[in-house]
């Protein structure tokens, strides 16, 4: 496994490649591996002959008082994951090549971004949307996959990459939990024991509603209200949104159709988490 961490050196590996017929996956990450990463490393390795994988903690999609000094980084552990699963080159960018002095340029989705996640998180959508095109234009993946857990970003990524003509496949993998449903996250580790145990109630109530879907309820607001419900039965939760919205669009729906995604974001103590659900699934 070839570790890069020059722009210029992983563009002209991306070009070989390309001169040679080779196509090449990708997944983005912001590092500290878990399963949920490797799961996605596992789908696109079948799809491809050369795989890369980016480690970059992406300053620009933090907002000012978000977690960026804070979040768990751990480089060789991640090699070592990587080199396991196969991976080709690990790209593994210098911030200061990133985002050199000045820096000017941004991508923004409209209106996908305000929404959702957007709401308490302004510029993070734009921070999201200006790395990933960065990061296209440095490795020039054929496809490059995306996790479900973080579906929002998912759904902009695909609008974005049409929007703009990106030759790039964008692919989607099932959000990996862990065994009482909490869906993985770096963030799970700022979690105390006794938030982690709480921090169940969040597929636990997602759960619920994909049993009410199915025994007939279609009313949104009575579906998000006892999700709401079941959370704030849980001490030290704080919700930041509850929403069901049609996965293309990210719009709230009148009538929960199957398919119509069930997203929310809610704090555990400190840590805000973010889960969501595919009703009639
Ligand atoms: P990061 O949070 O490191 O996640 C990298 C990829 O792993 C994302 O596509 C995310 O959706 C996926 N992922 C995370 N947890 C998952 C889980 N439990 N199951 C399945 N997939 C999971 O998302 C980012 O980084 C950044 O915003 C990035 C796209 C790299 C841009 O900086």
């Amino acid at each position: 496994m070839k570790v890069i961490r020059q722009i210029p050196e992983m563009q002209n590996f991306s070009n070989v490649c390309r001169q040679e017929g080779q196509k090449i996956g990708f997944v983005p990450t912001m590092g500290f591996l878990h399963e949920g990463h490797l799961s996605l490393i596992r789908l696109i390795r079948k799809q491809c002959d050369v795989l890369v994988v980016s480690i970059f903690v992406n300053p620009t999609q933090f907002g000012p008082t978000e977690d960026l000094e804070k979040y768990p980084r751990d480089f060789e552990r991640d090699e070592a994951f990587c080199r396991d699963e196969g991976v080709d080159v690990l790209f593994h960018p210098i911030e200061q090549q990133m985002y050199p002095s000045p820096y000017l340029s941004y991508v923004m989705v409209e209106n996908l971004d305000k929404i959702m996640c957007g709401v308490s998180r302004p510029d993070h959508f734009r921070g999201v949307a200006t790395i990933v095109s960065k990061l296209f234009n440095i490795v020039k993946p054929h496809a490059a996959i995306f996790g479900e857990k973080d579906f929002q970003q998912a759904v902009i990524i695909k609008q974005m990459t049409k929007d703009l003509n990106f030759e790039v496949e964008i692919l989607t993998g099932p959000i990996v939990r862990e065994s009482d449903g909490l869906a993985l996250s770096s963030r799970n580790k700022y979690l105390n024991e006794q938030e982690r145990l709480n921090a169940a109630i969040l597929f636990k109530s997602l759960r619920g509603a994909q049993h009410d879907f199915k025994n007939g309820v279609n009313n949104p607001q009575e579906i998000i209200e006892k999700v709401r419900q079941s959370i704030l039965d849980i001490p030290g939760t704080k919700i930041d949104y509850i929403s069901l919205v049609n996965p293309e669009t990210l719009q709230p729906v009148r009538r929960v159709h199957e398919n119509d995604r069930l997203a929310l974001a809610v704090y555990i103590g400190k840590t805000r988490l973010i889960d969501n659900v595919a009703l009639g699934k």
